[in-house]
């Protein structure tokens, strides 16, 4: 299938950055989300990150013909048209498959549609919609604009054609897509977040600062971040969620969510996007 339009449901992080990054590379978009507030700030992030891209020369297109390639709507149907979709809302089990429920509907039986879900088992998922063959794993990493890799993982019953469209598509992004088995957290998190949580255990016992394990890991293992900077990036609810996927789904303590962690969650230190985490931000 030729795909053109691409609709994206979720205007958060993830959204904002796969609808820019799909209008830069040529597609009509379509975002949707029910908050015309989450739409306009998204709006405004991808203009500034756009204006950014243009100055360092690496976007040659004017802003205005990438960011008129992007429509935005608060009525999931009015993504009845597209070619392709991509749900990357609130990573809740409950509250995609009532989203991905919605869009198997209204979609035409022909469309791929595929889930930006960071850790939830993609044939569960899967299972909720009538075409489990056309349903597949696409997971961006964050700041989607930046970031080259995209996980590709395949539900127990996604054909291998649906397959090689979402490969292609991804390649059309300028992505570089590595292909993952539908276990907890897929590849990246499955690593990723484990590390992340160690930091914590090791913060939370007093081995070091938050200061003092970022800058090992950055200047000892060369990683471009440490770990709580990164953690603040991605949301301590989102690392918080990863983990306890992880935990539940392998049942295994080697997994177990670390109570520093929890209790930052639950006192609202989300990160960046709360203005604190492990550091503090300006809002
Ligand atoms: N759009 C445009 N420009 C952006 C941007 C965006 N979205 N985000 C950052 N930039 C810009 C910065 O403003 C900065 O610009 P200036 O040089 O003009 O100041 C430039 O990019 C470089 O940023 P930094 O100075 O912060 O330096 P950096 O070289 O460290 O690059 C980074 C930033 C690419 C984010 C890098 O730090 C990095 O790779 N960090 C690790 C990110 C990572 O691991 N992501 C995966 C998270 S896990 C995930 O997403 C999966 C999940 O399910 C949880």
């Amino acid at each position: 299938m030729d795909i053109k339009k691409i609709g994206i449901i979720g205007a958060g992080t993830m959204g904002t950055g796969i609808t820019q990054v799909a209008a830069t590379s040529g597609f009509e978009v379509i975002l949707n989300d029910v908050g015309e507030d989450y739409i306009q700030r998204s709006l405004k992030i991808i203009e500034k990150s756009l204006t950014k891209l243009i100055e360092k020369g690496k976007i040659k297109e004017e802003k205005e013909a990438i960011l008129a390639r992007i429509k935005t709507t608060t009525a999931l149907e009015d993504l009845k048209e597209v070619d392709f979709a991509v749900e990357a809302i609130f990573e809740d089990f409950d509250v995609k498959k009532k989203v991905l429920q919605d869009l198997d509907k209204l979609l035409d039986p022909s469309v791929i549609l595929t889930s930006n879900t960071s850790s939830i088992s993609i044939t569960r998922l899967a299972a909720t919609t009538s075409r489990p063959s056309r349903f597949m794993g696409m997971h961006f990493m964050n700041p989607v604009p930046l970031m080259t890799l995209v996980e590709l993982i395949k539900g127990i019953a996604t054909s291998d054609e649906t397959f090689q469209q979402v490969k292609g598509l991804a390649e059309a992004l300028g992505k570089v897509p590595v292909e993952a088995n539908d276990f907890p957290g897929f590849i990246s998190n499955r690593i990723l977040l484990p590390m992340i949580n160690e930091a914590v255990y090791a913060l939370m016992e007093g081995v070091g600062t938050a200061e003092a394990i970022d800058t090992v890991m950055k200047l000892g293992m060369n990683h471009p971040m440490g770990p709580f900077a990164l953690a603040d990036l991605i949301g301590l609810d989102v690392c918080l969620h990863i983990m306890e996927v992880l935990y539940e789904g392998f049942n295994d303590p080697k997994y177990r969510p670390c109570p520093l962690l929890k209790k930052m969650v639950d006192a609202g230190y989300l990160g960046r996007k709360t203005g604190k985490g492990f550091y503090d931000y300006n809002l």
